[in-house]
């Protein structure tokens, strides 16, 4: 489909898949979408299969993602990973305030933004992740919980940082759920975004940064979600597990 902005579909393995399992994936997957230019693809493996699937996906238009990153460049702090060692592997993307970040660890909006500001230093670029959770959708939160998320995880960064970065609007009552967002509600919330950016930053920002929607996306589901006028791709869980889930996500996006 004719988009304003490049598509970009990245799969999230969350804490799955062993090395072996993460090389099989990605074998089928370099198979599957050998000959797609049209949408930038990325797999976000656990950081102990990065490595491998990196050497793995070296000559294909598959590109690599982290999960997460440390807002420090190196030093006594156990059991981080810095923006530097991810380097090493060649990622090129790497998700930062993930929703089960917020929840689980307690990551905070300034914290988020000052790991974007550690990653874009390393040249990665962050997919900061926004969404409101299902009481505040329901209280009809959504748009300043989302625009308080927007400004506090991006405080600090230049206007050309915030064009190369791309935001995941991730609703967290979609999550895992089986319960997507509408292409309605999605596109509502996407536009949202976009005007927010502009006036945080300008409207060239507002027209360049990427949106990808975020919660239960599977191949059934894609194309109509992805074909909203401020939706620029997917930020797949579940479905990007397997070879023919994440694959048929992105032919069908084409
Ligand atoms: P699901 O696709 O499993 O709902 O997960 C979405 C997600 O959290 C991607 O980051």
């Amino acid at each position: 489909m004719e988009k304003e902005r490049k598509l970009i579909v990245a799969g999230n393995w969350k804490m799955n898949k062993t090395v072996a399992e993460g090389l099989d994936l990605v074998s089928g997957l370099k198979r599957e979408l050998a000959n797609i230019k049209e949408i930038d693809i990325v797999v976000c493996p656990p950081f102990t299969a990065l490595a491998d699937v990196s050497r793995a996906i070296l000559d294909s238009n598959i590109r690599l993602g982290a999960q997460n990153m440390s807002e420090q460049n190196f030093g006594a702090f156990t059991g981080e990973i810095a923006a530097g060692m991810l380097k090493e592997f060649s990622v090129r993307y790497v998700i930062l305030g993930h929703s089960e970040r917020r929840q689980f660890y307690r990551e905070t909006d300034a914290l988020v933004a000052k790991k974007a500001i550690a990653a874009h230093a390393a040249s990665l670029k962050p997919i900061v992740c926004v969404g409101e959770l299902l009481e505040e959708r329901e209280g009809n939160k959504t748009e300043e919980v989302v625009a308080r998320q927007l400004k506090g995880s991006l405080a600090g960064l230049t206007k050309s940082q915030v064009e190369e970065t791309i935001i995941a609007y991730e609703p967290v009552w979609a999550i895992g759920t089986g319960r997507n967002a509408t292409p309605q509600q999605a596109q509502d919330v996407h536009a949202f975004i976009r005007k927010q950016l502009t006036s945080l930053y300008d409207e060239n920002v507002a027209r360049r940064v990427r949106i990808q929607y975020g919660g239960s996306v599977k191949a059934s589901n894609a194309r109509e979600l992805l074909k909203q006028a401020d939706v620029d791709g997917a930020l797949v869980g579940g479905a990007s597990l397997e070879i023919r889930g994440f694959s048929d996500i992105i032919k069908n996006s084409i």
